[in-house]
Formats: structure tokens, sequence, C-alpha cells
């Protein structure tokens, strides 16, 4: 499976966030975290962000939805320039109707598991997301640790992608660094978030390629 990395601009500074995204234009992808304070106890950006972004960057966006009504917002985030958009299979929202409004717009739907949800609870979606979100925190704040108790998860993912003979994106978001990108990745996931990581680094662009490197060297070795 190819390593995508997608720095997650919630550890960017807000008020150079052009200048910011521009350094990461190595990565494959851009994180881009929205929050309610109702699914998630914190806010952060919605649409017009998106919009003002998309005309700053080429990079592809992957939008991770962590709001209570997703079914309600994927016309608005698509218009504004998601490429990929991710909600939280806990949502309010069926599943069905979401993936097939994310497919209408011609983007490329993708489910998320917070920590206390099983994987078993993606399983009916995999033949129609093109990648699969497993959170390895709880969702709502960026510069937490990450939860190792997610590995077998992550395993259980990519199994069941292999049985079904998918060539499914397998992501995790949270605590991702130096240390637990090549954890994550010898579990079997493939595309690798890191905002705190990333952005804190001296070097942002050159910590998109180490984590890269890294989750190469460990893909699929812990399995
Ligand atoms: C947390 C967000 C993450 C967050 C990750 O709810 O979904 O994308 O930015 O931040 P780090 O990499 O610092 O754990
Ligand atoms: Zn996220």
């Amino acid at each position: 499976m190819d390593i995508k990395i997608s720095p997650s601009i919630l550890s960017a500074d807000f008020a150079r966030l052009a200048q910011d995204v521009q350094q990461v234009k190595n990565a494959e992808m851009l994180h881009i975290d929205v929050m309610d304070g109702h699914f998630v106890p914190n806010i952060s950006i919605g649409v017009p962000v998106v919009k003002s972004l998309r005309k700053a960057t080429d990079l592809f966006f992957d939008v991770h939805l962590m709001i209570s009504d997703p079914l309600k917002y994927i016309g608005p985030f698509s218009d504004a320039g998601a490429d990929l958009i991710t909600f939280h299979v806990e949502s309010d929202s069926d599943p069905d109707e979401v993936i097939a409004a994310i497919r209408e717009r011609g983007k490329i739907p993708a489910v998320s598991v917070k920590p206390k949800t099983p994987a078993e609870a993606v399983f009916p979606y995999l033949d129609r997301v093109g990648m699969v979100l497993v959170m390895t925190v709880e969702p709502g704040f960026g510069g937490q640790s990450f939860m190792a108790d997610m590995l077998p998860k992550i395993k259980a993912l990519r199994c069941k992608a292999e049985e079904l003979g998918l060539h499914l994106d397998i992501q995790v978001d949270g605590g991702i660094d130096r240390e637990t990108a090549p954890q994550a990745a010898a579990a079997g996931a493939n595309v690798l978030v890191a905002g705190s990581a990333v952005f804190g680094a001296p070097d942002p662009a050159g910590m998109v390629d180490l984590l890269r490197q890294a989750a190469r060297d460990a893909y699929g070795s812990g399995r």
C-alpha cells in the first residue's frame, strides 16, 4: 500500500494558515478537522476556512467531520473544496445516506471509529468507502498520546479489507510521531495524520518525509 502523510492543520498557526500549509506541500494530503462543540467538546473550523484555503493550495483536502449531523454539511464542504470527507459512524446521520451524498458529489467517502467503537461497526460499509479512519486518541484535541491499544483494531480492519479483496486506505489520527508512526504502519495503517509532530517541528516538511519513510519501512511488519 502507498504510504500517505496528512498533516493536521489543527496544530498550525491559524493566523498564518496559508504559509503553514505551504510548508507541507510535500505531503500527500492536508487533514482538516471540523468540530461542532457537540459531537466533540471543542469547536474548530468550518466551511469558510476550507473555501479560503482552497485558493491557497493544490493539496488534496482530507476533511474530518467530528460533527453530530454530517449529512447536513456534505454539500457545503464539497462545494468549499473537500476531496475526501470522513464522517463518524457514531454520528446521528445514517451512514448509508452520508456515503451516498459524498459519492453523489464526486468526493471520496471515509468512515471513522472512535476508540471505544469496535472495528466491526464499519464492516458493512467497507466496500463503499475509500478509507477508514481509526482514531488513536479521543477526538477533540491535538497533542494527546497515541493509544497503542488501538493497534489490534487496525490489524482487524486490514485483515477484513484483504479478506474482501479491497485496496482500502486505513488512516490513523492522534498521537502520531516518529515513534508511533511505525507502530501504526506495522499494524496495517497506510495513511497517517500528524498535527503537533509536523507543525511543532522546526522543519515541518522534513518531518513529513521522516514520518513517511518510517512508516514505509515498518508497513505490515507487525501482522
Ligand atoms: C483530534 C484530531 C486530530 C488532531 C491530531 O481530534 O482529529 O486530527 O489534529 O493531532 P496530533 O497529531 O497532535 O495528535
Ligand atoms: Zn482529525
